[in-house]
C-alpha cells in the first residue's frame, strides 16, 4: 500500500481540496484508495458524508484498540473509502503524551489494512503536532501543497525540519513526492514570481500540474462529490487529474 500524506501546517493552503480530489481521481482509476481524515475539523470526511452519523472515527482508531477496518466508510465514488475525523480527535495529542508508541498509532493501525488498498491518502490538520507526526511516520511519500501568494513559504523550514528528523529516526524510507502549487492565480505578476520562488526551495520536486483558483473547486464539497462529478469540465477537474496522472508516475 502507498501512503500518501498531505501535510503542511499553514492553514488554507489546499490540503484538504488536493486530499479530496486526489483519492477520488485515483479511485477512478480503479485504486482501491482509503481517505483518512486526521483533522479535528473533520473537512474531508465532510466533503463526502454527513459526519453526524459518524460514531467512530480517526479518534478512536489512535486513542485506543479499535481496528481501521471497524470504522471505514465506503463513500459514492466507487473504489474510496473513507476514514472519517471528529471533532474529538482535537484531544487526541494530550491522551498520547507519554505513550511509548505515541508516534506509531497510525502506521500500526494502517499496516494492519495494507492488504486492503491500494493506496491511504492522509489528510492532515494545520499544525506539525503529535497528529501530522503520525502521518508522516505511516506515510511512504509526502505531498505539500504551497499556495500561490507573498507568504507561501513561510513555515516550510519547520515542515522540512520536521520530515528530515522522522527520515532519520522512524521513517527513513518517508519520499517527497513533491510539492504542489494551489490557489494560483496565472494573471498575476506575483503568482509567477512566487512559483520561481517555489522552484528555488523544490527544484524538480515542484509538479509540473498546478492547481489554479476555481470557485468549482470550492464548491464541491458543499454538495459531497467530487470535482470529477460536480465539474467533469472544469479546470480544477484537469488540473486534479492531471496531478493524479503525475503523482502514479511518481510513486
Ligand atoms: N484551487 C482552489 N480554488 C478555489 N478555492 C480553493 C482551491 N483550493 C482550495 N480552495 C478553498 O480554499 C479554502 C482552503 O482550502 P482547503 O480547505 O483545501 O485548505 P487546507 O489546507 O485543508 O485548510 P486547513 O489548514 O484549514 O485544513 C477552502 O474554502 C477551499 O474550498
Ligand atoms: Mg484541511
Amino acid at each position: 500500500m502507498i501512503v500518501i500524506a498531505i501535510a503542511n501546517q499553514k492553514g488554507g493552503v489546499g490540503k484538504t481540496t488536493t486530499a479530496v480530489n486526489l483519492a477520488a481521481a485515483l479511485a477512478m482509476r480503479g485504486k482501491r484508495t482509503l481517505l483518512v481524515d486526521l483533522d479535528p475539523q473533520a473537512n474531508s470526511s465532510i466533503s463526502y458524508i454527513d459526519v453526524r452519523g459518524v460514531e467512530r472515527s480517526m479518534f478512536d482508531v489512535l486513542s485506543n484498540g479499535t481496528g481501521l477496518g471497524e470504522i471505514v466508510i465506503s463513500s459514492p465514488v466507487k473504489n474510496l473509502f473513507i476514514a472519517p475525523s471528529r471533532i474529538a480527535l482535537a484531544k487526541l495529542e494530550s491522551q498520547l503524551v507519554g505513550e511509548i508508541d505515541a508516534h506509531f498509532r497510525l502506521k500500526d493501525r494502517l499496516d494492519k489494512v495494507a492488504g486492503d488498498y491500494d493506496f491511504a491518502v492522509i489528510d492532515t490538520p494545520p499544525a506539525l503536532g503529535l497528529i501530522t507526526v503520525n502521518a508522516l511516520v505511516a506515510a511512504t511519500h509526502l505531498i505539500i501543497p504551497v499556495q500561490s501568494s507573498y507568504f507561501a513559504l513561510e513555515g516550510t523550514d519547520d515542515l522540512l525540519e520536521t520530515v528530515e528528523k522522522i527520515r532519520s529516526r522512524p521513517n527513513p524510507n518517508l519520499k517527497l513526492l513533491g510539492a504542489v502549487i494551489t490557489l494560483h492565480d496565472k494573471r498575476t505578476t506575483l503568482s509567477r514570481d512566487v512559483q520561481k520562488a517555489i522552484a528555488q526551495v523544490f527544484g524538480d520536486r515542484v509538479f509540473k500540474t498546478t492547481i489554479t483558483r476555481s470557485i468549482r473547486l470550492e464548491e464541491s464539497p458543499a454538495h459531497k462529490e467530487s470535482i470529477f462529478t460536480f465539474a467533469p469540465q472544469s479546470s480544477g477537474a484537469n488540473e486534479y487529474y492531471r496531478l493524479c496522472e503525475e503523482v502514479i508516475e511518481r510513486v
